[in-house]
């Protein structure tokens, strides 16, 4: 069954207590954090501090997508705050490889982030060192935007890339129950999705609707 990992840049920050619950009872697989830095991307969040806040409420595990210039900075200030999987974007990773080493001596998974510009070849010589490929479908900074079909292509080229390792599959921006189903039908085997979670304060339903 797919997974789905809501995005908490849709959530009511001034109740991230509670969101979490929410999200947590209703049937989220992971939560994904959209670590921003008004550098890479043209848009802030929230950093380690606020991560460490909210970790006490839920068991689910906790992805950080760090849409950061300089990640390799970070690793350790987020592995403090208690996420159990790092994701950093390829196009701000000279040594990619050697990122993803320190993601993993930090004892957490770590995965790689293509914005829709870059090609998947990137990645193919550190396969065997990801967790998780997250493919953006959207140029990131912002929620609510329209998913990228074109990217639908490189989903498909990336699952093949996969072949029989244990990476997960992961889309992010603009999933809906609609476009949950191309990138499903693409290969994908997990959902990121803020609007789409949070639309009406459903979450379960919503939830479900995406799976
Ligand atoms: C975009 C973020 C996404 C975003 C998804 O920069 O990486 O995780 O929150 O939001 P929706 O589902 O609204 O496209
Ligand atoms: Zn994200």
């Amino acid at each position: 069954m797919v997974k789905i990992a809501p995005s908490l840049l849709s959530a009511d920050f001034a109740d991230l207590k509670n969101e979490i619950i929410r999200l947590d009872e209703g049937g989220a697989d992971a939560i994904h954090l959209d670590v921003m830095d008004g550098n890479f991307v043209p848009n802030l969040t929230f950093g380690p501090c606020v991560v460490k806040a909210i970790r006490p409420y839920t068991k689910l595990p906790f992805d950080a997508h760090l849409m950061v210039k300089n990640p390799d900075e970070m690793l350790e200030w987020f592995a403090l705050a208690g996420v159990d999987m790092l994701t950093v974007h390829a196009e701000v990773c000279p040594h990619l490889d050697k990122t993803l080493d320190a993601i993993h001596s930090l004892g957490l998974k770590a995965g790689a982030a293509l914005n829709p510009s870059t090609p998947e070849a990137v990645l193919e010589y550190v396969l065997d060192k990801l967790d998780l490929i997250l493919v953006m479908t959207v140029n990131p900074g912002f929620g609510g935007q329209k998913f990228m079909e074109h990217q639908l292509s490189k989903i498909a080229k990336i699952r093949k890339l996969i072949g029989s390792r244990n990476i997960t599959l992961s889309v992010d921006g603009g999933i809906n129950p609609m476009t949950a189903a191309e990138a499903v039908s693409a290969g994908a085997d997990m959902l990121v999705a803020g609007t789409a979670v949070f639309a009406g304060g459903k979450i379960a339903g919503n939830i479900k609707a995406l799976r």
